[in-house]
């Protein structure tokens, strides 16, 4: 174990952000910061999830990590993927990291394929662009994958154009087009949110059982606390820009330490009291040409007081590994919220 800024980072890392902000030059507002000092860390075989309301930056964060983001973006802070830290490296150097050690799967699956193409091809071109081989051999390996991402006939399936594809079956392939390359990490923005409740499920299923098989270190990004309780072993709360919580799954769920937090729990749908009507967050998340420095989510809180506004206030240690940033989070039992 090695210990950076304090926190300890465990040998068996995968991705580690730190510091990350990200801002983008917009017409109306010029350099406007959307993240804001985002640090969280995956381990080999770990999902960690990235939740939070619409809005609050979750995707740009995972198009930061992979180097996606547009061209009026400017990043700073730290990505490293097995020791190597992507900020620093050239385009070139960014491109074999991406596909080589860290893949990423998108909500919109069917707009990420070529409705042109057999999504057979798009997975055999996938897999060539990462190794030498021959088209056989790489169309071999598409099949492989298919089976293994649990496609039904994967010999004839290959030939299937996008359009022949239930949603489901099209994230599966962008799973298989995911995996060509053997990643260590995978990123998954919301990737069952356009699914129904059963397919949703069967996909949150595979993504588990790849991740235990293979290994690999998996940042779940959704909106849906419920996503993240069947899946994931901790999670990092994101509010406006910024991480408000990070925690061990069990102790997120039974001691959140952040109002927000609480709030989100207090907004999931309980099977026992469906009929009761569940607690909302009245109020929406800022803008980021809105944010400022001191608690973003105090004009929301029913626990706002002076010391909330008085200027930034830090991430800290409410546990030996539980993080929050919240200036009353010492003094504030949460139990029984309270937004109704
Ligand atoms: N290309 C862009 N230009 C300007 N603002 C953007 C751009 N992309 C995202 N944003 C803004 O950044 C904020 C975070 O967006 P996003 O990361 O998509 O949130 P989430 O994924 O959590 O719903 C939003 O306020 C959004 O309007
Ligand atoms: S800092 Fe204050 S306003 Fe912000 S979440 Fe904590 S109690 Fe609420
Ligand atoms: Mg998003």
């Amino acid at each position: 174990m090695t210990v950076i800024n304090g926190e300890a980072v465990l040998h068996d890392t995968v991705l580690r952000v730190d510091g990350l902000c990200v801002e983008l030059d917009t017409p109306e507002n010029g350099w406007t910061r959307i993240v804001d000092d985002v640090s969280l860390s995956v381990r080999r075989g770990e999902t960690v999830g990235l939740v939070g309301e619409s809005g609050s930056g979750k995707t740009v964060t995972s198009l930061a990590i992979m180097r996606l983001l547009p061209r009026n973006a400017r990043i700073f802070g730290s990505t490293v993927i097995n020791g190597r830290d992507l900020n620093t490296l050239s385009e070139k150097g960014v491109d074999e990291v991406r596909g080589a050690e860290i893949a990423m799967i998108f909500q919109e699956a069917r707009r990420s394929l070529n409705p042109a193409f057999q999504v057979g091809d798009q997975v055999a071109e996938a897999v060539r662009r990462h190794r030498r081989c021959s088209r056989k051999d790489a169309w071999a390996r598409a099949v492989d994958l298919f089976d293994r991402v649990g496609i039904p006939e994967p010999a004839k399936r290959v030939h299937a154009y996008p359009h022949e594809f239930s949603g489901g079956m099209c994230q599966r392939v962008m799973l298989a087009m995911a995996l060509s390359c053997d990643p260590d990490v995978l990123i998954a923005d919301e990737p069952t949110t356009a699914l129904d409740v059963t397919v949703q499920r069967q996909v949150l299923g595979l993504i588990h059982e790849l991740q235990q098989e293979l290994g690999l270190g998996v940042l779940l990004i959704t909106h849906d606390l419920s996503v993240v309780a069947e899946v994931c072993d901790r999670a990092a709360v994101m509010y406006a820009g910024r991480i408000v919580e990070n925690a061990p799954i069990l102790d997120l769920f039974d001691n959140p330490r952040h109002p927000y937090t609480a709030g989100l729990l207090h907004a999931m749908p309980d099977p026992v009291r469906h009929a009761v009507k569940m607690g909302v967050i009245p109020g929406r998340v800022p803008p980021p040409h809105e944010f400022v420095d001191a608690c973003r989510f105090a004009p929301r809180c029913p626990y706002v007081g002076d010391v909330c506004t008085d200027g930034l206030i830090p991430l800290s240690h409410s546990g030996p590994d539980h993080l929050v940033r919240c200036a009353r989070a010492h003094e504030l039992s949460l139990e029984d919220v309270f937004y109704d």
